[in-house]
C-alpha cells in the first residue's frame, strides 16, 4: 500500500525520506540550543501555506511571538501576513501555561479546526514539561497530546530541546510513540570549525536515508547539502587513533586533498565545481563516497557516479604510487 506523503518545504529534505512526510504523523525534531529546530519547522510552515496550500497552527511555548516573527522576517517570511490571510496562525501560549495542558490543547485544537490546518508545531514540546505543576505526570500529558495529535488530523512537528552535552533524546516514551525523529547536530570538527548535520533517526513507514547530512542556515533558511562522503570503516578506525596523538589534524591535513578532483579522468572544472557542493572537495573525497549519494544530489546516472568514484581511485592510488 503505498503511503501518502505531505512535502516538507525544506530543499532536499523530501528526497531522504521518499518525497515526505507519511500523512498523519507525529514528528520529534531534536537538537541543541541553535542547532536549527524553529528555523526547519518555521519553513515547514511557511512553505507548506505559501507553496503547498497546507494551512499550518505554530504554537511557541518556549519564545514569544514577538521574538518569533522577527526572526523569520529575517529569512523573508512574512508570518504576519500569512496570518492575516489566515492561512497560518501562531498562538503564543507561554503566558496561558500555567493554565493546564488540557486547556491549553483545546485553544490548539479550536484554531486548528476554523482554520482547517493541516501542519502542526509545537515549540516546544519540553517546554510544555517544564510548565507543568509537578504533581501532574508527565506520561499523562504525552498520553493526552498523542491522542489529541491522532485526531487533529495532521502533521506535526513536535520540538524538543536537547540540553548541551546530552545523547539522551526524549524522556524514553514519546520516541516510541512518535513516527518519526529527526536530530540536528551541532558540533566542532577537527579544525574547530562550527559544522551542522542532521540524522534520521526514525521514520515509519519509510525507507529514509541511513547517512548523516550536513546542513546549514543561510539568509533563506535551512539547507541540506548532502550525506557526507562515507568513510569506510578501516578508514575510520585509523582516523580515530591518528586523533589520539599529537599533531593528528596536521598530519591528517598534509595527507589529505594532495589530488585535485580535476586530475580524476572524466572530471573537468566544471564538473568539480558541482561535485564541491557535496562537500567532496579533493579526489580523495570522491573516493570514499558512495554513488548513491552521488546520483541522489547532483541527478547524474548510477553510471556516471561509480565511473566517477572508480577513477577517483585510480588517481589517488596513481599518486601514492608515483
Ligand atoms: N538570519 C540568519 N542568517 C543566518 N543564520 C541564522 C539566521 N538566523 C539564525 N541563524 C542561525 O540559526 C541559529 C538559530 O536557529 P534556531 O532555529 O533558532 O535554533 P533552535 O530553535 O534549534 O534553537 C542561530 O544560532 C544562527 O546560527
Ligand atoms: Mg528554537
Amino acid at each position: 500500500m503505498l503511503i501518502q506523503r505531505i512535502p516538507t518545504g525544506i530543499p532536499k529534505f523530501d528526497e531522504l525520506i521518499e518525497g515526505g512526510f507519511p500523512v498523519n504523523s507525529m514528528i520529534l525534531l531534536v537538537g541543541y540550543p541553535g542547532a536549527g529546530k524553529t528555523t526547519f519547522s518555521a519553513q515547514f510552515l511557511y512553505n507548506g501555506a505559501t507553496k503547498h496550500r497546507a494551512r499550518g497552527v505554530y504554537v511557541c511555548f518556549a519564545e514569544t511571538k514577538e521574538t518569533f516573527l522577527r526572526n523569520m522576517l529575517r529569512f523573508g517570511w512574512d508570518f504576519e501576513r500569512l496570518e492575516q490571510e489566515g492561512r497560518v496562525a501562531i498562538l503564543d501560549l507561554s503566558v496561558t501555561r500555567e493554565a493546564g495542558l488540557q486547556k491549553n490543547l483545546d485553544t490548539i485544537m479550536e484554531t486548528m479546526a476554523s482554520l482547517n490546518a493541516s501542519r502542526l508545531v509545537i515549540d516546544s514540546f519540553s517546554a510544555i514539561g517544564m510548565g507543568l505543576k509537578e504533581s501532574i505526570d508527565i506520561r499523562i500529558m504525552i498520553h493526552l497530546l498523542y491522542k489529541f495529535l491522532k485526531k487533529a488530523n495532521c502533521v506535526s512537528i513536535l520540538i524538543i530541546d536537547q540540553p548541551w552535552g546530552s545523547s539522551s533524546i526524549g524522556e524514553g516514551i514519546s520516541e516510541f510513540l512518535a513516527d518519526g525523529i529527526i536530530h540536528l547536530e551541532t558540533y566542532f570538527d577537527e579544525h574547530e570549525m562550527f559544522r551542522r548535520r542532521l540524522r534520521i533517526l526514525k521514520m515509519r513507514g519509510t525507507n529514509h536515508a541511513k547517512m548523516p547530512c550536513a546542513y546549514d542556515i543561510n539568509s533563506r533558511g535551512f539547507v541540506l547539502f548532502t550525506p557526507e562522503p562515507s568513510v569506510p570503516k578501516v578508514e575510520r578506525k585509523r582516523t580515530a587513533k591518528r586523533k589520539e596523538g599529537a599533531g593528528a589534524s596536521s598530519r591528517r591535513t598534509a595527507r589529505r586533498g594532495t589530488v585535485d578532483l580535476t586530475e580524476v579522468k572524466g572530471i573537468g572544472p566544471k564538473r568539480a565545481e558541482k561535485i564541491k557542493t557535496l562537500g567532496i572537495r579533493f579526489a580523495e573525497d570522491l573516493a570514499e563516497s558512495n554513488p548513491e549519494d552521488i546520483v541522489r544530489f547532483l541527478g547524474v546516472s548510477e553510471k556516471v557516479a561509480s565511473t566517477w568514484v572508480r577513477n577517483a581511485k585510480a588517481a589517488v592510488s596513481k599518486k601514492k604510487f608515483f
